[in-house]
């Protein structure tokens, strides 16, 4: 069984969408292993996102995640971080297929609901980012 780091970003938590990403977690087959909520401050966001420290979006997106509670999770299944970044979707809304996650809760390309590690060494140094 492979795990996966999700975060529901603080655009949608403050819309109030914890329960429908979550249920959309559960249906998809996944067992969330760990779960909490915070608020990072803007140098735990920077920490974080750091692998984009040279990318023009840095300070406004580290901002944001650190605008608002984010939930943190865990997921494991068969396949997981293919299966969650799936079910995410791309990461532009606009670009996103019907029916995702992002297509349908996210703003733009910065506010775009979720996040999803993108590869097994990136999932563990998330996870462990988060939950030591
Ligand atoms: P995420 O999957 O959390 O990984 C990095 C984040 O940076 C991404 O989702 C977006 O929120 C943000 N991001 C990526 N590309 C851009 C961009 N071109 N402009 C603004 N934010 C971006």
């Amino acid at each position: 069984m492979e795990k996966t780091l999700a975060i529901i970003k603080p655009d949608a938590v403050k819309k109030k969408l914890i329960g429908p990403i979550i249920q959309r977690i559960e249906q998809e087959g996944f067992e969330i292993n760990e779960m909490k909520m915070i608020h990072l401050s803007k140098k735990e966001a920077e920490g974080f996102y750091a692998v984009h420290k040279d990318k023009p979006f840095y300070s406004s997106l580290t901002d944001f995640m650190s605008s608002g509670k984010i939930v943190l999770m865990v997921l494991e299944r068969e396949n997981a971080i293919e299966k969650w970044r799936q079910v995410m979707g791309v990461t532009d809304p606009a670009l996103a297929d019907p029916g995702t996650l992002r297509h349908t809760y996210g703003f733009s390309i910065e506010r775009n609901a979720t996040h999803g590690s993108d590869a097994l060494d990136t999932a563990k140094w998330e996870i462990n980012y988060f939950f030591k």
